[in-house]
């Protein structure tokens, strides 16, 4: 009873193993051919769509459907106290904030560990009386991107030397970054990395996560309009666990915000727009 099995389980394991290396191979000769063709299109340039979808995304860069997300973002944020409730949790002066904002994520004493703004806010929820405050909700989505759009036109300016903390975080979202993980053993460098970028996946272009025109770490919270919604950025990063079929690890979590560190970090100098508007 046992051998057929295992005969029919190795039978199994190798038709699986050719496919998957004609997977690669596929995936490496697409590229070639591609990388001719798109020689002279800019990474920045969301090129991939019909004439008529262009005239959409054009449109809707002028007219971001998130703004809507954003002042509902406003009045949640003003009804937890707003700017002045969140300087003094800071402990910063008020009209430091936008600076102090444009270095998220950063080490927060109170909090005893590496946060993003959307921790800083789910304590200051916390405090306003709201207990139940998901990360993950659309309410949080929305006051995270009102909140970092106090930021606009700053610079991001994440100091990873800031302090030992944050130095940690950034070298463990650096590994992260470059850890193989799950079924295909993909890491995100993978794809983004500065040799394969430009590169052509599903039609998109693989995009240089630091360069100018992407700048994950100053566009996002960006309305996505392939998904119709305001996401962030860890809700990105976990967009592409779940396609390149990783553990999708959970928001908020010490890797996730490691990882936002280190892709914040490319994004050093950056003007910070948002919301951004993403393919
Ligand atoms: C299999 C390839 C692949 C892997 C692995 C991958 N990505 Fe991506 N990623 C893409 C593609 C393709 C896009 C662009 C999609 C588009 O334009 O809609 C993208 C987009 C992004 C963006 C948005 C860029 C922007 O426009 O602002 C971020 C941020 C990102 N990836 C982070 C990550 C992180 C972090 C990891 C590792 C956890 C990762 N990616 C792993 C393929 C990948």
């Amino acid at each position: 009873m046992k051998v057929p099995f295992m005969i029919f389980t190795m039978i199994f394991v190798a038709i699986a193993l050719y496919f998957m290396q004609f997977d690669l191979n596929d995936f490496q000769a697409l590229n070639k051919k591609s990388e001719k063709f798109f020689k002279n299109v800019k990474s920045s340039i969301q090129y991939s769509m019909t004439n008529k979808d262009r005239a959409i995304y054009e449109d809707m860069q002028e007219d971001n459907p998130a703004d809507i997300m954003l002042s509902n973002g406003e009045l949640i944020f003003n009804n937890m106290g707003g700017e002045k409730k969140l300087a003094s949790f800071l402990e910063i002066k008020e009209k430091d904030l936008p600076k102090y904002i444009a270095g998220f994520p950063r080490y927060n004493e109170k909090i005893g560990m590496v946060v993003g703004l959307d921790q800083v806010i789910q304590a200051l929820a916390y405090d306003a009386g709201y207990k139940k405050t998901r990360l993950s909700s659309s309410s949080m989505f929305s006051v995270i991107a009102y909140v970092k759009s106090l930021a606009n036109d700053e610079r991001i300016n994440i100091n990873i030397k800031e302090n030992i903390h944050l130095y940690e975080s950034y070298t463990l979202g650096k590994n992260i970054f470059h850890m193989k993980r799950g079924g295909r053993g993909l890491s995100c460098f993978s794809c983004h990395s500065q040799d394969i970028v430009d590169r052509v996946l599903r039609t998109q272009k693989l995009p240089n996560l630091g360069d100018r025109g992407v700048a994950a770490g100053a566009t996002w919270p960006a309305y996505r309009m392939t998904k119709s919604s305001l996401r962030t950025l860890q809700r990105r990063f976990q967009g592409c666990m779940k396609n390149s079929l990783m553990k999708v690890l959970p928001l908020g979590s010490a890797e996730m915000v490691a990882l936002e560190v280190y892709v914040t970090k490319k994004a050093l100098g950056h003007k910070i727009a948002i919301p951004g508007l993403k393919r």
